[in-house]
């Protein structure tokens, strides 16, 4: 009879998933567009529309949004999940969304983007990931493959170092906001820099300037205001590896010049006594 119960609930749901696919409680739909925002949400509404085309779940209390929640949505374009309380994106959250466009994940608490977080959303456009206090880390290939992404907000985020190589990717790219994060502008950002110059000349626009915060000597410097000269002290400074092999190649020269003191010494040494015996032997 459990077996008979079981059956009958799984066939139950079965025939009620196409008729639940219509609008959450707390939301407005309207022409593929699904809108629960600002609705003191906690965790994100269950059985969206299968056609929407623009989710807002934008200024709500969510945390986390389940790895699977998004699959079926496979029409998804814009997705604004901004001012949530969002600390992490589990991975293949958008795995199923190749027609996805924009995505704001602006004002929410996430610490890092990893190389598979975003991932594979290639038709992304737009993405805002600022104001994101504790975002601390964006790893090289959390954009790997973008090559339709035109704008990236970075700003007021909690960056200090971002590599070059997580930029170095996007065809694409026209602006990129870097303004209001803690930039240390150390020997490691140099090569950002570099690419910064070299490619695009459009994050001058920045609506809040991108400055230095350390070192001290270019604190409240504009980070596109460095150039290579600023970056000079780097070709001379030593890391401590460098200074480790010193000291060993240091070690070995001093140990191999004792030994060659002693050959000789021995050496000098014998040829004395020889001579001497020579001598001894002549007389
Ligand atoms: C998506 O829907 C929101 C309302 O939730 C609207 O403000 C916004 O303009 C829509 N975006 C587009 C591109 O249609
Ligand atoms: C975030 O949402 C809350 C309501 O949940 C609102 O009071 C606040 O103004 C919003 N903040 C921003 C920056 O949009
Ligand atoms: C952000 O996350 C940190 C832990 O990583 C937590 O201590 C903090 O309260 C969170 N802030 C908000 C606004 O949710
Ligand atoms: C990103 O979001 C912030 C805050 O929600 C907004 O002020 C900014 O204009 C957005 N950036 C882009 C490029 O849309």
């Amino acid at each position: 009879s459990m077996v008979i119960m079981s059956l009958k609930v799984m066939a139950l749901m079965v025939v009620a998933l196409p008729v639940v696919s219509s609008c959450p409680v707390l939301c407005t739909c309207w022409e593929q567009v699904v809108d629960c925002s600002g609705k003191r949400l906690f965790s994100v509404p269950p059985d969206l529309p299968l056609d929407t085309t623009n989710l807002s779940l934008a200024h709500n209390s969510l945390t986390d949004i389940p790895p699977g929640y998004l699959a079926c949505y496979v029409e998804l374009q814009i997705l604004d999940l901004r001012n949530n309380s969002l600390v992490d994106l589990p991975d293949g959250l958008l795995l199923t969304l190749k027609k996805l466009v924009f995505l704001d994940l602006s004002h929410n608490n996430l610490t890092r983007v990893t190389a598979t977080m975003l991932q594979p959303a290639h038709s992304l456009i737009r993405v805002n990931l600022s104001n994101n206090p504790n975002l601390k880390q964006i790893l090289p290939k959390a954009f790997q493959g973008f090559s339709q992404l035109e704008e990236l907000d970075l700003s007021s985020s909690g960056l200090s170092f971002l590599s070059h190589k997580t930029l170095e990717g996007l065809p694409a790219l026209a602006s990129l906001q870097l303004g209001g994060n803690p930039w240390i502008c150390g020997c490691t950002m140099e090569p950002l820099l570099k690419w910064l110059r070299n490619s695009i000349q459009r994050c001058m626009a920045d609506s809040i300037e991108a400055e230095c915060t350390s070192p001290p000597e270019v604190k409240g410097v504009s980070l596109f205001s460095l150039t290579e000269e600023s970056f000079q002290a780097c070709r001379f400074s030593l890391s401590l590896d460098d200074y480790l092999f010193i000291a060993f190649v240091g070690f070995v020269v001093s140990i191999a010049s004792v030994a060659t003191n002693f050959l000789l010494g021995v050496t000098a040494n014998c040829c004395h006594r020889w001579s001497k015996a020579s001598e001894d032997e002549e007389i």
